[in-house]
């Protein structure tokens, strides 16, 4: 007999977005927390500079607003972006009372008054970004995920990986996970079902995100009938540690707004060049200024120079990049550091409310899964956990209104292996897995043409088919399930991609160098989507 799980709330995801949305329900309510692999491993585990927020005195919202806008290229959403930096105060309340120990200024008058450490990042027009050292998201992981533990009403479940959603009667009621340790494939059952699983950079061959992100939440919200939104949106962070040794490890923003300098090999600083804000220019600019500069030189890398500030500055500052550069024989307070960009953020996503609803009623998707409006056509720095905290607070808040009047999830089929096998030829998912990734790079990474993304659309249909038969044939296992679900986003990023016909914020094109004048989502909508046939759903 296959095991059944059911709950109040099934939540796919254990980073900010998935563990702040529990702790935020109502006590009587019994909550599944799903986390892939171990706790503490995902993106916000990873995340370094910090989270924004509106408090410096000389602060105002509007300021804030204005940069997330223009950043965004035209394309956020006013109404999104008000509503997270209006909260940006009260979620940054919460998390202290939580428990998390953010940086106070070194210079403040009382203990009292707490005045936190601001650091500085691209597109922000203040000091606004909250952060404890240069392990801001360890911090916020840390705290929120021994609260979890401790809270009698969450049941935690690690090494569990979603493979798709229950969608019985129009509403999504439960998923069937993986467990990795027995093997096999359970249901679990919940009147609300929140996607929560992060992004999908590990599409490209160099990203700073770790293994998990593989979209997982976006293809099965896609394959459960969602629209998603703006996915050619991916963002490079300008500034990864370039040596062989060091896989996915991210050189923070907060160290060029310390007046850290990029330069060629042979000392030059080319960002003036480009963007009269230097290094300080939005994410798009500095690394398509570096991939340009990289290309024309046949460099393999740039440089991050920050060793004009003191080593107790840098040493308090930054400490892991301190450590992690010395463990690869850099000192950063004596020389720069060897740089390049790399996949870090997904802007687009699922498209949500801001209470983090869905087209699939049941179904939220909240912090990078989602596409709220908030980032547009390019995420500004360390808005995306205040994003996470925000939609978690108003999901949960939604979930808390409405499922008393939501009834009982109908029984729902048990998962069937019985017509597959063990699979005889793994080599064909680390092949395909391989594939994918390279051509996602080539293909579809900073600089795009129109042969470049028609390439790649051919070459994913074809990966995709032969997932499909591997699928439906072999039993599944977690390396299956990602690059079934890379596939499937990385097929929506190059249709997103294609359909936009000129540049903008994060999409750069050489066939469409121009920006139009009028600013439009590229919104993907399923087959099976709820709104077919509804006048405002928008077909591709
Ligand atoms: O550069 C960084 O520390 C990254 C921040 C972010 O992605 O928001």
């Amino acid at each position: 007999m296959a095991t059944l799980h059911q709950h109040d709330v099934l939540v796919i995801g254990t980073g900010a977005a998935g563990l702040s949305l529990a702790l935020h329900l109502p006590p009587h309510l019994r909550v599944a927390l799903i986390c892939k692999s171990q706790l503490n491993e995902g993106s916000t585990y990873w995340a370094q500079g910090g989270m924004a927020a509106v408090l410096h005195t000389r602060d105002t919202v509007n300021s804030h607003v204005e940069d997330t806008l223009a950043a965004g290229g035209g394309l956020c959403r006013r109404e999104a972006v008000e509503f997270t930096v209006n909260n940006s105060r009260r979620c940054v309340e919460w998390l202290v009372a939580q428990g998390v120990d953010f940086d106070l200024r070194e210079d403040q008058a009382s203990i009292d008054q707490r005045e936190f450490h601001l650091a500085m990042e691209g597109g922000h027009s203040h000091r606004r970004i909250i952060h404890a050292a240069d392990r801001t998201g360890r911090a916020i992981s840390e705290v929120l995920t021994e609260k979890a533990q401790q809270a009698p009403n969450i049941e935690l479940f690690t090494q569990r990986v979603a493979v798709d959603l229950v969608v019985e009667d129009g509403r999504c009621q439960g998923a069937y996970i993986l467990d990795r340790e027995n093997d096999r494939v359970e249901l679990f059952q919940a009147r609300a079902v929140v996607l929560a699983t992060g992004g999908a950079s590990k599409v490209y061959l160099y990203t700073s995100n770790p293994d998990g992100a593989t979209g997982d939440g976006i293809a099965m919200a896609w394959r459960a009938g969602c629209r998603v939104a703006n996915l050619e949106f991916n963002q490079f962070h300008p500034t990864c540690l370039y040596h062989p040794r060091a896989k996915s490890f991210l050189i923070t923003e907060a160290i060029r707004g310390e007046g850290g300098k990029l330069l060629l090999a042979d000392g030059t600083r080319f960002m003036d060049s480009f963007d009269p804000r230097g290094e300080l220019a939005p994410r798009d600019v500095v690394a398509r200024a570096i991939d340009h500069e990289m290309k024309r030189l046949g460099a393999d890398c740039v440089f991050l120079d920050i060793s004009h500030k003191p080593r107790e500055f840098l040493q308090s500052h930054f400490p892991t990049i301190l450590a992690r550069c010395a463990e690869f024989g850099i000192d950063i307070c004596r020389e720069p550091i060897p740089v390049v960009p790399a996949a870090h953020y997904t802007c687009g996503g699922v498209v949500v409310d801001t209470r983090g609803r869905t087209d699939r009623a049941g179904l939220y998707a909240i912090g990078e899964t989602s596409c709220t409006g908030l980032h547009g056509a390019n995420r500004m720095a360390s808005n995306s956990l205040l994003e996470c905290i925000v939609y978690a607070e108003s999901a949960a808040k939604d979930i808390a209104a409405t499922l008393a009047g939501i009834p009982a999830p109908a029984p729902a089929v048990p998962w069937d292996e019985s017509q597959v096998t063990d699979s005889d030829e793994d080599v064909v998912i680390s092949h395909n897995w391989d594939e994918l990734r390279r051509f996602m790079w080539d293909y579809v990474g900073i600089v795009r043409t129109n042969k470049r993304l028609q390439r790649a659309l051919h070459r994913v249909q074809l990966l995709q088919a032969e997932i499909a038969e591997y699928y439906g044939n072999y039993k599944v296992g977690n390396d299956l399930l990602e690059l079934r679900n890379l596939a499937m986003v990385a097929e929506l990023m190059i249709r997103c991609a294609i359909s936009r016909k000129e540049s903008r914020g994060l999409h750069y094109t050489l066939d469409y160098p121009e920006l139009l004048p009028e600013a439009v989502d590229t919104v993907l909508t399923p087959v099976n989507s709820p709104l077919q046939g509804q006048a405002n759903a928008q077909a591709t």
